[in-house]
């Protein structure tokens, strides 16, 4: 497809997805905000409890019935459609920017795994993720929600492990991303809706409600609540190269989920009682210890190439590398028909684009070995080093 018509594609897409995300999450931060601000003490009769707030210059007063009003309202608002957009235009930005390009953004740089191949993986995961957790939760498992949470984080972090064997650093971490995602979407489409559907049927013709699908929607919303966090930082971790780009990415993201998930709880009982208070300060440390273990040892690897006395000024080199293996892609003008200008606005046309860019061609290309992507003009080691020596010795000219 044409490089600025899919880029427009996926600007789209994109915008839309993170419109869409924003109202699902906001949705639900509120509606948990909600039910832990009620006021319980002395509910109304069949009320639970009622809250009022004041938001955008008006007074609002709501109430929450312990199971339903006496007559049902004409009106009754239910949230899905935040849901199903964030899942469908995820799914079709997954399918621009991946699998439309398999070898440059999906597949591990040096595999040998066929495009067709590595598309299939990943569709097959995102299935196959599903279909596991529904079934977790519907076994005996189901009812010690504890253990059941614990074995669900080590099947995550198992996945996100496997994807990191076959799949470029980024693609692995926006596959555990899909993974959750497509796993939270199943919960509202599978089994919060239909049991709130069967709440409102029964109630319309009054039976008494069953009450094993409203437990088993309150499960998969938990679930779905504290899938939140860690599924949006996976949705802004290609801008952080020393996460995705390690070779442990897929520990690291287990770290970052923890931290997550501990911030999360946090919020979650802090209007009962403060006994989770601690889970900020080890939070933040947590942040700190991730960032100190990510960090590069800057005084080891490149000395060794660059001892080595050359008779073409070491600059030269550097620029010899750069045009062969990056400006393909990263020019004004960019020779690749898959770029129609310069992918994230870096060019390295002049000298001083590529000294001004030093640091960002250690994050992205010493440091880590996330560009060329897919490695698709095959960088070497030793180019890799020859980079590396150069912006230890302070990115100079000459
Ligand atoms: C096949 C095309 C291609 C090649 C070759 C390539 N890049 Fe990139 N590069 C990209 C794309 C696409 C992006 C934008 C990634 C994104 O979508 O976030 C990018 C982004 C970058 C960024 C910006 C990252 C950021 O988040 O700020 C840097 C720096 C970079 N590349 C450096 C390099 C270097 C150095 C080389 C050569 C060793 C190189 N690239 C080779 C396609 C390429």
């Amino acid at each position: 497809m044409d490089a600025h018509l899919t880029e427009w594609l996926n600007l789209s897409i994109r915008w839309i997805h993170m419109i869409a995300g924003v109202a699902w999450i906001g949705a639900s931060f509120y509606f948990v905000w909600l039910e832990n601000h009620l006021d319980r003490r002395n509910p109304r009769d069949g009320l639970s409890g009622d809250l009022w707030a004041i938001h955008g210059g008006g007074i609002y007063h709501l109430e929450k019935y312990k199971l339903a009003p006496p007559r049902m309202p004409e009106t009754l608002h239910w949230f899905k459609w935040e849901a199903y957009s964030t899942w469908l235009s995820g799914f079709a930005l997954l399918l621009v920017v991946y699998y439309l390009n398999p070898s440059l953004y999906l597949i591990a740089p040096g595999s040998d795994l066929s495009p067709a191949a590595a598309v299939a993986i990943g569709l097959g995961s995102l299935l196959l993720g599903w279909l596991v957790y529904d079934l977790l939760c519907d076994s005996p498992l189901g009812k010690r929600p504890a253990l059941l949470g614990l074995v669900l984080f080590l099947l995550i972090v198992f996945a996100a492990w496997g994807f990191s064997r076959v799949f470029s650093g980024r693609a692995a971490y926006i596959h555990v991303g899909a993974l959750i995602g497509t796993i939270m979407v199943g919960n509202v489409f599978r089994i919060i809706m239909p049991a709130q559907r069967a709440l409102v049927r029964a109630i319309e013709e009054q039976r008494t409600p069953d009450p094993a699908l409203p437990a088993k929607g309150l499960l998969r919303s938990r679930h779905n609540n504290y899938f939140t966090l860690p599924v949006l930082f996976i949705m802004i971790s290609n801008h952080f190269p020393s996460t995705y780009g390690s070779p442990y990415n897929w520990l690291i993201l287990a770290a970052l989920a923890v931290i997550a998930v501990l911030i999360r709880h946090y919020f979650n009982t802090r209007h009962g009682s403060q006994k989770f208070a601690w889970a900020l300060p080890v939070g933040a440390l947590g942040m700190l210890c991730l960032a100190f273990v990510t960090g590069t040892d800057r005084s080891a690897a490149p000395a060794a190439t660059a001892s080595a006395a050359t008779p073409k000024s070491e600059f030269a080199q550097v620029e010899a590398v750069i045009h062969e293996r990056c400006s393909v892609c990263h020019s004004a003008k960019p020779s690749s028909p898959l770029f129609a200008s310069a992918p994230a606005g870096v060019m390295f046309d002049t000298p001083q684009q590529i000294q001004q860019l030093a640091p960002k061609i250690q994050a992205q290309a010493v440091t880590n070995p996330i560009m060329p992507l897919g490695n698709i003009t095959q960088m070497t080691q030793q180019e890799r080093d020859l980079l590396g020596a150069w912006i230890a010795k302070g990115a100079h000219l000459d």
